[in-house]
């Protein structure tokens, strides 16, 4: 494929998500709080993401094939999920950006995600056996394009000293 009908199949897709980002950064940011631990801290230009456009739409494949059943399609969460159910047991979180996953480092979301939540009382199932360490990645990746510029920056200052404490696995 020639270089410039590839620009054009690419550019629409490249606009609608920055006109998404651009909608649905403000109410974000409002809905997610900082806190002494997490704080969200003012930037000046975007952070560098480490990540790139091709791992963010394998991963939405993966997550809408995967997780949408109970996190939502667009990783809204449940709504009732900050209220125990019946059973104790929360129901999905949100993981765009609104919720409190970006308080855990690279590797916390990736042990999260294979190991799941059942064996210490939650009702996530492991997916240590059904995706690769790639695929995990390119999930985290799409979460991740969900999170507000501000969000993404907090998350890699958690991440970064957690790597600094132990070397990412
Ligand atoms: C059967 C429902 C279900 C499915 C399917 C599911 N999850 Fe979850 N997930 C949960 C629940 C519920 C929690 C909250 C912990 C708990 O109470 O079990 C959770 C928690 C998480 C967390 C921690 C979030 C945080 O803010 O700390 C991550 C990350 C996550 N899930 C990612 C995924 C990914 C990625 C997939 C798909 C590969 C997935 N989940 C599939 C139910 C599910």
């Amino acid at each position: 494929m020639s270089k410039s009908i590839y620009l054009l199949l690419i550019l629409p897709v490249g606009l609608l998500l920055t006109a998404c980002g651009e909608q649905q950064t403000p109410s974000r940011a409002a809905k997610t709080q900082g806190s002494m631990q997490h704080p969200i801290p003012k930037i000046t230009e975007p952070p560098k993401r480490d990540y790139g456009f091709s791992d963010v739409v394998q991963g939405g494949k993966l997550f809408r094939q995967n997780c949408a059943a109970c996190h939502g399609q667009l990783a809204q969460g449940n709504p009732q999920w900050r209220q125990p159910g019946v059973s104790g047991k929360s129901a999905a979180p949100p993981l765009n950006g609104t919720g409190h996953t970006w308080h855990h480092p690279k590797a916390g979301l990736k042990h999260t995600i294979k190991q799941g939540t059942i064996r210490t009382g939650g009702s996530m199932p492991p997916w240590k056996d059904k995706l690769t360490d790639a695929q995990i990645e390119q999930i985290i990746a799409w979460m991740q394009s969900h999170w507000p510029d501000e969000i993404y920056a907090a998350w890699l200052e958690t991440d970064k000293k957690a790597r600094k404490s132990r070397p990412a696995r």
